[in-house]
């Protein structure tokens, strides 16, 4: 199995979007029995909490269930038990590699943007605290960038 993991803040918008849009577009594509897929938080502020409402709201519009219940990152656990570990922003990504004290696992934490083949950001943008918009263009990046990602699974493993 080929094991993903996303990762924001919280744990409650941008992780779990992730995780809906890429576990249909998986489906879609009949690689369901390939991949594991999860989210996780840096911060454990919000576990045990479905997905933020307003995300979950904005997800479902486009056709996403978002189930996943949120859950702090397990340090050593998730380095180990996953393949991809893919942050949201330079934030995620400087927590999650810092954890990594050895520098065993940098190879496997990739920046979700590096996968978007249509916007240029430098980042997820954190939709917490904003309006409609930013739950919006959450959506648009990640479904660009979930298409990026699947390509490179694709090609790292030859499905
Ligand atoms: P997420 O969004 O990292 O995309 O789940 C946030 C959720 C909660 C908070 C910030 C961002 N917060 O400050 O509680």
């Amino acid at each position: 199995m080929i094991r993903v993991l996303f990762i924001c803040l919280g744990n409650i918008c941008r992780s779990p979007a992730a995780e809906g849009i890429f576990t249909k577009m998986v489906d879609t594509e009949k690689l369901t029995h390939k991949l594991i897929i999860d989210s996780a938080g840096t911060s454990h502020h919000h576990a045990g909490e479905p997905a933020d409402e307003r995300m979950r709201d904005h997800a479902m519009e486009r056709g996403y269930d978002l189930t996943s219940i949120s859950r702090g990152f397990e340090n050593p656990e998730d380095f180990k038990n996953f393949d991809y570990l893919i942050t949201m922003d330079e934030s995620n990504y400087a927590n999650i590699v810092a954890l990594d004290r050895k520098g065993e696992y940098k190879h496997k934490v990739f920046p979700m943007v590096q996968f978007c083949k249509i916007h240029q950001v430098k980042k997820v943008p954190d939709p917490y605290y904003g309006g409609d918009d930013g739950f919006r263009l959450v959506l648009d990046i990640l479904e660009d960038a979930c298409e990026g990602l699947l390509k490179r699974i694709r090609k790292d493993h030859q499905l």
